[in-house]
């Protein structure tokens, strides 16, 4: 039966039994390592079955038992429209029609090509991939290719992907794997040109490139949100912005996250900082697998066919991924779009100061825009620390019980989306306020 949700249907669909998706599970394990395709999605330290999704509808995501939780993770961000948005839906369904994928050049990428490039005028030049974890690892060779140096600076708990060079000191699922070399099967020869400083330690960084020569490239996430939500100090960044321009250093900023989620101009236009390269992802595909990198075009045109770094993809560009990023992006455009987001998620993030306080709990909340991260532990998160992940825990499951699904991990953000409905806002602060009571 498929459950219809309204208003009630959190309270009478929280979770007595989940017998569907404990089975789906346990068989998933059988022949997936974990039971999952990527391993934050297994709960780790949580110690219960996790949600198996069937379905989603505006902001909320039916389990395989038909209970219903108002969702926080959105597709870890990708989701900024909530799931299934009717223009979305058309543009695929449209494109899926005149064919699924061509391996050929297509008018669609240009299209879109054109509406990054208007939003985020840093990108002169742009390519088009179909992971994040593709766009850093891309952005990187083609710095390496435009510098002739071989040295990357990445930051402590900021998570570019899964490429070799970069599992270093790496935040999201990473962290709680091993904190200091992130995974085993990287041989420290491929690790060996790759610096991981600590962040927003203005002093230490700027000594560490100002007494650097062989420096490609630094890589941050301007907007850090895979040790939960972390954003850089306005004065770190500049500071990295003077100091890797006077050295010629490739400054390339992962908007993977932070790209077209706090408004239509990313972290860069947040900050005012124009970067030379930006990766993005996650929003510019609407659910779908699609990424980039781009920017300065001396920098860029290094790539082949026109320059000797070599990158390809046989999906890249896809054009139903185009097409329902295009149609994703056109409706971030309306007015008030990024305000109405804002406002929400200040109302969730109130009401969890507000669950810290009555509880005394030391703890805080940082937000920006629509993400936000509940810190337990730690009265201010500015770098990459260790919370108290019993209490998350405690947090995590009451909420799951009552139909509301956050991040399953204290070192990741949670996202608010067009379609969180005042209703489901409402609804959550409640939870929150009588989690601890
Ligand atoms: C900032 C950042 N960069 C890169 C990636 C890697 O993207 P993907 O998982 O699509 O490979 C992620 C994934 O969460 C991310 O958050």
């Amino acid at each position: 039966m498929i459950a219809k949700f309204d208003r009630f249907s959190y309270i009478a669909l929280s979770m007595p039994e989940r017998a569907s998706s404990r089975q789906i599970f346990q068989d998933s394990c059988d022949v997936i390592p974990g039971g999952v395709n990527s391993p934050t999605r297994a709960f780790p330290g949580l110690d219960m079955t996790p949600l198996i999704a069937a379905r989603g509808f505006g902001a909320v995501v039916f389990d395989a038992d038909d209970h219903c939780y108002i969702d926080y993770c959105c597709s870890w961000g990708a989701l900024i429209l909530g799931h299934v948005h009717p223009a979305v839906v058309k543009a695929a369904t449209d494109q899926m029609q005149m064919g699924a994928g061509f391996g050929m050049a297509t008018a669609v990428e240009l299209l879109m090509a054109q509406k990054i490039r208007s939003h985020l005028p840093s990108i002169e030049k742009i390519r088009f991939v179909s992971s994040g974890t593709e766009a850093t690892m891309s952005a990187i060779r083609v710095a390496r290719g435009y510098t002739g140096k071989d040295k990357i600076v990445k930051f402590e708990g900021h998570y570019h992907g899964h490429s070799d060079g970069l599992l270093i000191k790496a935040g999201s699922a990473a962290i709680q794997i091993n904190p200091e070399a992130s995974s085993k099967g990287v041989p420290s020869d491929f690790v060996r040109h790759t610096v991981c400083l600590p962040f927003n330690d203005l002093k230490t960084v700027r000594d560490y490139i100002r007494s650097h020569d062989d420096i490609a490239g630094v890589i941050i996430e301007p907007i850090a949100g895979n040790m939960g939500l972390v954003p850089s100090d306005p004065d770190f960044l500049q500071m990295l912005r003077e100091e890797t321009e006077k050295k010629g250093i490739v400054l390339i900023f992962d908007e993977v996250i932070s790209g077209f989620r706090i408004g239509l101009q990313g972290a860069q236009g947040y900050f005012q900082i124009t970067p030379d390269l930006t990766c993005l992802g996650k929003i510019i595909g609407a659910g779908f697998p699609a990424a980039a990198f781009g920017g300065k075009a001396a920098i860029m045109d290094h790539l082949a066919p026109l320059g000797e770094v070599y990158q390809a993809g046989t999906l890249s560009g896809h054009p139903v991924v185009m097409r329902a990023g295009l149609a994703c992006l056109e409706t971030l455009e309306q007015p008030g779009f990024y305000e109405e987001l804002e406002k929400k998620t200040t109302t969730l993030a109130e009401a969890l100061r507000q669950m810290m306080h009555d509880n005394k709990i030391v703890g805080c909340v940082n937000q920006i825009g629509s993400m936000f991260t509940p810190f337990f532990g730690a009265p201010e998160v500015r770098h990459k620390i260790t919370l108290d992940q019993q209490l998350y825990c405690k947090f995590f499951k009451h909420l799951f019980q009552q139909g509301i699904y956050i991040a399953p991990s204290p070192y990741e953000a949670n996202f608010v989306s067009s379609a969180h409905t005042d209703e489901q806002i409402e609804r959550t602060c409640q939870v929150f306020l009588k989690s601890f009571s």
